[in-house]
């Protein structure tokens, strides 16, 4: 058994497994290579051998326990044939949402269009770089993907003041995101992906009365599908106050904490696995400190089945040297 499946399904607290959250990305020179021929963001991503190959980037680098595929939880509203743009020092833009459109859509026809994310895992699945690792496939959370298709954009702070205001249109998005990110889960998983992992980035925006109707329920409900296909799902509710509470809700077979929660609370309260918590921003200092930050949470979670990982995705600033020591120095702690 890989090493973090023996931390998820067998609740082991002798070893560490280490992966980072946008482990292939723009902090690595060899990425930044191909993304400068590659200016569509999206087309990338739908280049099976381009969106392979910069998967296992990392992997020829540091000991990872895991490869994440690379590709985007936009890749959903793609597939469900809204316009999705990256523009550069601006983020995701996305083109006006066509309701009676995405309402016909069938499953045949969003799989079409994203196969190529399929096609990708089945490349990588097929590397001797994964021997005894983890592929991990993902999709964004209900409520992150509806943020975007709503609000367009990132949401950076708050949310647009007529967010809420039509309600028929936000439970029929809901409705069809649980209907294709149901498919888009089992395609991942049919082509090699062996943990899920739910992003549900903008969970911190909501009030708690709401997180029922927007965060558990919709979650739940994919949670218990992957769980259904024999799969262990590890989800990652950004900046949620009560982690307890949706962990109880939810049920995930492990939890990804962001870096502003406590870890001492979370160690004391939650009884499943752990993952991650440390601020990506300790990478920009220097290894000494570094090394301190790290151990922090290495000795916290100790006796509790955890896997190492960042409270949020690797920044572009970092030093690849930087990785490359917290990797070992987990792997030898
Ligand atoms: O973790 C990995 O290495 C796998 C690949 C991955 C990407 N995006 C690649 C990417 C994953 C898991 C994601 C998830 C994702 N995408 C989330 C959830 C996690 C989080 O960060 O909160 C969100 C909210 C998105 C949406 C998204 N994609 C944004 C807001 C941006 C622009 C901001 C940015 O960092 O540039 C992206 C673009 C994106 N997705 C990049 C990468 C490597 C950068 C693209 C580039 O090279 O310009």
């Amino acid at each position: 058994m890989s090493n973090i499946k023996k931390v998820i399904v067998n609740k082991n607290t002798n070893l560490t497994p280490i992966w980072i959250m946008r482990q292939a990305g723009r902090y690595l020179p060899e990425f930044r290579e191909i993304r400068k021929k590659n200016t569509d963001f999206i087309k990338l991503c739908l280049n099976e051998k381009l969106s392979a190959e910069i998967t296992l980037q990392p992997l020829k680098r540091f000991d990872l326990d895991a490869a994440i595929i690379f590709s985007d939880i936009l890749m959903l509203p793609y597939g469900l044939n809204q316009n999705v743009e990256f523009k550069k020092n601006f983020g995701p833009l996305l083109g006006e949402l066509d309701l009676k459109e995405i309402s016909k859509l069938e499953e045949e026809d969003f799989v079409k269009k994203v196969n190529p994310v399929y096609k990708a895992i089945n490349l990588i699945n097929n590397s001797h770089l994964t021997n005894n690792k983890n592929i991990i496939g993902f999709v964004g959370a209900p409520w992150t993907l509806l943020v975007y298709m709503i609000n367009k954009q990132s949401p950076k702070l708050e949310l647009r003041n007529d967010f809420f205001s039509d309600d028929l249109l936000i439970k029929k998005i809901l409705e069809i995101l649980e209907k294709f990110l149901k498919i888009h889960i089992k395609h991942q998983i049919n082509s090699g992906a062996e943990i899920i992992q739910i992003f549900d980035s903008w969970a911190g925006l909501l009030e708690e009365k709401d997180l029922p109707k927007f965060i558990y329920n919709p979650t739940l409900s994919l949670v218990e599908f992957t769980k259904s296909l024999n799969v262990p799902v590890i989800c990652f509710p950004r900046g949620i106050k009560d982690y307890k509470n949706y962990c109880e809700f939810v049920k995930p077979d492990a939890i990804c904490i962001d870096y502003e929660i406590n870890p001492i609370k979370i160690e004391k309260e939650i009884k499943i696995p752990v993952q991650g918590g440390l601020d990506p921003k300790v990478l920009l200092t220097d290894k000494e400190n570094l090394k301190k930050e790290a151990k922090k949470y290495l000795d916290i979670f100790k006796d509790h089945p955890y896997i190492f990982n960042l409270g949020h995705g690797v920044l572009p600033e970092t030093d690849p040297s930087m990785m490359d020591y917290l990797v070992k120095m987990v792997k030898d702690y």
